[in-house]
């Protein structure tokens, strides 16, 4: 059985200040939630103030990025060190933002994962098509590519540490949403990658998020497909409330 998880990536949001009350506000709704793995990814300097708030709840720390370096000289960069040592138990890695904005190849985010894996974080890999590569029927082929150049260095006994997330670009930040049934199909394709690497079992054990616009509306009918077993939640994870909906999206309103 795959235990639902659900990742708020806060993004380039919430200063120190800004992130207290929010994570306090959280642990009142969440903290002691059981159904649902919860996890934060706020920005690199709430982290600590993240940790110190959470511990004895049952909510757990990402971060949004690592360098696959060890230590050194480059700067402005965290290492998977810093973030094991910090408290973090997730790493958010590949996201299109990166991939995008700051050219990260998937040649990267592949030595990314193995240095996340190194120091005991578990990553949660992003993968999805653009717009114009869905329209022009590509979506697969996107996302074969950048989920096989993962599977160049994941051996197959550190499948069951690592999350997928499929996270279809046109549905970041626009309010739109694939349909439930659309996120489910490129899941189970995903799966099958991994059926296909690594043998039914560890696919069936392996966790898959939705990413794109979820919100405490759509949760539920995602939820409800048979592929998804969580989601990568941007917006609607600023707000404790809507955040804490999405959580406990089995529950009765
Ligand atoms: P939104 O939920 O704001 O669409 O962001 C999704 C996302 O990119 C999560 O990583």
């Amino acid at each position: 059985m795959r235990k639902p998880l659900m990742a708020g990536n806060w993004k380039m949001n919430k200063t120190l200040t800004e992130s207290i009350p929010l994570i306090k506000e959280l642990i009142n709704l969440v903290g002691t939630y059981q159904d649902t793995e919860t996890v934060i990814c706020p920005p690199f300097t709430s982290l600590w103030v993240a940790r110190e708030l959470i511990q004895d709840t049952n909510i757990l720390l990402g971060a949004q990025n690592l360098y696959f370096q060890k230590e050194g000289a480059y700067t402005g960069e965290i290492s998977a060190r810093m973030l094991q040592n910090i408290g973090c138990s997730y790493v958010i890695l590949g996201h299109s933002e990166r991939r995008g904005y700051f050219q990260e190849s998937s040649a990267e985010v592949a030595q990314k994962v193995q240095e996340a894996l190194i120091f005991n974080l578990k990553p949660i890999i992003c993968v999805g098509e653009k717009l114009r590569e869905r329209e022009a029927g590509k979506a697969q082929d996107i996302v074969r590519e950048e989920t096989e150049a993962i599977f160049t260095v994941l051996k197959p006994a550190e499948v069951d540490r690592v999350v997928f997330a499929y996270e279809p670009i046109w549905a970041i930040g626009t309010g739109k949403a694939a349909t439930p049934r659309d996120a489910n199909e490129m899941i189970q394709y995903l799966r099958s990658l991994l059926v296909h690497k690594y043998g039914e079992r560890v696919a069936e054990d392996t966790r898959i998020l939705y990413g794109g616009s979820v919100n405490p509306e759509n949760i539920k009918a995602l939820m409800a497909e048979s592929d998804i077993d969580g989601a990568l939640v941007g917006g609607a994870s600023l707000q404790a409330e809507s955040f804490a909906r999405i959580v406990k999206f089995k529950e009765k309103e």
